[in-house]
């Protein structure tokens, strides 16, 4: 629970390769760029994808925010998180893709929303289930933890029955009205330590703002 000013939005899946990283390096950019929010970005992955990300930047043209890594920080990770309320305005966390990583559990303690990214094909929901027990743990500590799923890697196609259904059953998780759609310049950004968002590919950087739009709503 964080009653102070800063918000902590935490990207989550059980599943690796599903956008986590993705989608919180560009959530961060956007709101430190686009609404000028003081925005610390937190690498919860030992294997360090998101400080890699930014260390592709060159200089001149540095990643907009902080980013640290709580990657060792295990089930202290919300004590460590702690620290930097109130120094911030937004702290975006990129968890690792661990069922039984004690970091997820202790983001999950203190952050206010979590976002589970996640492919729209009904195979990709068993990952969600998987997460489910963990999620019902820390809404009994954090009451307040607002659990949105986020569509990633969107082909245009109407989401399936399935996928609706699952969220019809799953009623503690709400599905963001806006979907991420499979486009190159998410790959090339990370090559090149940037965010969509200083790209010149106006239906992405459209996308995120669109996001980063309804996570402002929603905090
Ligand atoms: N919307 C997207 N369009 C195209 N490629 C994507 C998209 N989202 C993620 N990717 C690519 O998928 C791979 C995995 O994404 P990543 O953010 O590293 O996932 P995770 O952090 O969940 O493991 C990366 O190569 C990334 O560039
Ligand atoms: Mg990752």
């Amino acid at each position: 629970m964080n009653q102070l000013d800063t918000k902590i939005v935490t990207f989550i899946n059980v599943k690796g390769g599903v956008g986590k990283t993705t989608l919180s390096i560009n959530l961060a950019a956007t709101l430190a760029i686009r609404h000028n929010k003081r925005v610390l970005l937190v690498d919860g992955d030992s294997q360090g994808s998101a400080t890699k990300w930014v260390g592709h930047a060159e200089e001149g043209s540095e990643f907009p925010c902080t980013v640290i890594s709580l990657a060792t920080a295990s089930g202290n990770a919300h004590r460590e998180i702690k620290k930097f309320i109130g120094l911030y305005d937004y702290i975006i966390v990129d968890c690792p893709p661990h069922k039984e990583a004690k970091l997820n559990a202790s983001i999950l303690l203190v952050s206010d929303l979590a976002i589970i990214p996640f492919n729209p094909a009904p195979i990709d929901l068993n990952a969600i289930d998987e997460l489910i027990p963990l999620l019902n743990t820390t809404l009994e500590y954090n009451p307040d933890l607002k659990i949105y799923a986020l569509v990633n890697r969107h082909d245009n196609r109407k989401i399936s029955s399935e996928v609706v259904e699952y969220f019809n059953e799953n009623q503690e998780i709400t599905l963001l009205r806006t979907k991420i759609k499979s486009r190159a310049v998410y790959c090339v950004t990370m090559l090149t330590g940037s965010s969509v968002y200083t790209s010149n590919i106006s239906a992405a950087k459209n996308e995120i703002a669109l996001l980063t739009d309804e996570v402002l709503q929603i905090l």
